[in-house]
């Protein structure tokens, strides 16, 4: 381990190491409002949102995410994630929004000025549309025209921020346009595309990576890797389905940052890495849930295996069809086990469950953050923890139905209320620790009030 002193356990808790960084992360179109510009805008607007929701103002951040940046303060928190957005700096192929890059300017010198130390990830799921109309990732000049990008905002923003992310989630952001068809541009099934997909965001974050170095040599650059875990729910196929879908969804992307390369037959379809090896700093990791899998023949599109959450597993609230995932705190070791052997600091860069009355996030926060104290203790060098979300904020294709924040958000008064689980994370946070009466009192799992009749 390098880079910070380990985690100590002492009679009253689980304490952090001294510079451990306490954070909650957040995206532009999640919590902008009005970026009338990108693909997402253009699939609300259409009614795809299956709630029929529209983000709107969002959490009103264009006008006022200093706001914001106070509860954040208020809760103690040295570290923020948030994402720019691409469509409102470069509206036009080539053309740049002065005025845009002078609020990220005011956004990200907010946050100095109260002692918090930004990351900001370049994308995260949305782009122009006229990116999107190009073709997207599937373009084969999307590496060139991102890299392009990054070059005009790190030399705008590249004196404010040391801490990068270029893309975050490659593989949910191609698992859900291509294959399951939930993000624009909706399709369905065509795994060919998500792969070839996946292998030029990782082209498009190797040249962000050395763009961002040339700008500013000292910089921390990473991605944001989901991280799922793949539980067999019975013997024969199963486990062989649930391996694949560990290799492909949680591996892959990894692979070829460090490696260069892919397994075949996946080297087929993504192109040639030889650019992408090596190029990370750290290994972001946004953590949420567990699913099971059972082999189903009918089910090309997840590579015959079936995702589901048992009955009695405790989860968030459900989406506008689909549960959310078992809620499930050890995944945070499962992830870092993951990604060790990399030999980078790590960030758990998202952690946190849809769940609008606390049911159940004071005890997944907890335990996640036992399970990281634990990890670090161990040996894992993991510098921070970001708590999925600060407030409420528009929740893609779930849309306004599912309540990530710290903070409840009524979006049509913008009036924020801190829920009892902000109070708990200000307290460990505040302590730098995880108090032993806090482990002791959420060491049980709850029960999945979803059983209830009503729910
Ligand atoms: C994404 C966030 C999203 C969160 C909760 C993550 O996969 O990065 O944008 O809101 O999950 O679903």
């Amino acid at each position: 381990m390098s880079g910070i002193a380990p985690a100590q356990s002492d009679s009253e808790g689980l304490v952090f190491p001294p510079q451990f960084l306490w954070g909650v992360s957040t995206s532009a179109h999640q919590v902008e409002g009005h970026t009338l510009n990108n693909q997402w805008w253009a699939w609300e607007s259409a009614g795809r949102i299956k709630s029929g929701d529209c983000c709107g103002p969002a959490c009103d951040w264009w006008k006022n995410a200093e706001r914001d940046f106070d509860l954040a303060r208020g809760l103690g928190l040295n570290a923020l994630r948030l994402s720019v957005e691409w469509s409102r700096i470069e509206p036009r192929p080539g053309e740049w929004d002065e005025s845009a890059l002078q609020r990220y300017r005011a956004i990200l010198q907010a946050l100095l000025n109260r002692g918090i130390r930004p990351f900001v990830t370049l994308h995260h799921f949305t782009h122009p549309l006229w990116f999107e109309h190009a073709g997207g990732f599937l373009s084969p000049h999307s590496a060139d025209l991102f890299e392009r990008f990054t070059a005009r905002v790190l030399a705008a923003l590249g004196d404010l921020c040391n801490d990068w992310v270029t893309i975050n989630e490659p593989n949910v952001y191609c698992a859900m346009a291509y294959a399951l068809g939930e993000f624009p541009p909706g399709q369905a099934g065509n795994v060919g595309a998500a792969l070839r997909a996946l292998g030029s965001m990782a082209r498009a974050h190797a040249r962000a990576y050395r763009v961002i170095h040339r700008f500013r040599p000292e910089a921390n650059v990473g991605w944001a890797q989901n991280f799922l875990v793949f539980k067999p729910a019975g013997a024969g196929l199963d486990p062989i389905i649930a391996w694949l879908q560990h290799k492909l969804f949680n591996e892959s992307f990894v692979q070829m940052i460090s490696s260069g390369r892919v397994a075949f037959p996946l080297s087929r379809l993504v192109g040639d890495l030889s650019e992408v090896r090596g190029t990370s700093d750290f290994v972001g990791l946004n953590v949420y849930s567990r699913f099971h899998v059972c082999f189903d023949r009918t089910n090309p599109r997840q590579f015959y295996g079936r995702m589901f959450v048992p009955a009695e597993a405790p989860q968030g609230d459900h989406g506008v069809e689909l549960p959310y995932g078992e809620a499930h705190p050890q995944a945070v070791t499962a992830a870092i086990e993951a990604v060790r052997r990399l030999n980078k600091p790590i960030y758990i860069l998202e952690n946190g469950v849809p769940d609008a009355s606390d049911r159940i996030r004071p005890w997944l926060m907890v335990n996640s953050l036992k399970e990281t104290q634990q990890a670090i203790a161990r040996g894992a060098d993991v510098r921070g923890y970001f708590h999925w979300s600060l407030t409420d904020n528009f929740e893609w294709s779930e849309g306004w139905g599912l309540r990530f924040g710290l903070y409840a958000l009524d979006e049509k008064t913008q009036k924020r209320t801190i829920r009892p689980s902000g109070q708990l994370y200000a307290q460990i946070v505040n302590g730098n620790a995880l108090p032993r009466e806090l482990v002791e009192r959420y060491a049980g799992v709850p029960r999945n009030r979803n059983l209830e009749p009503g729910n």
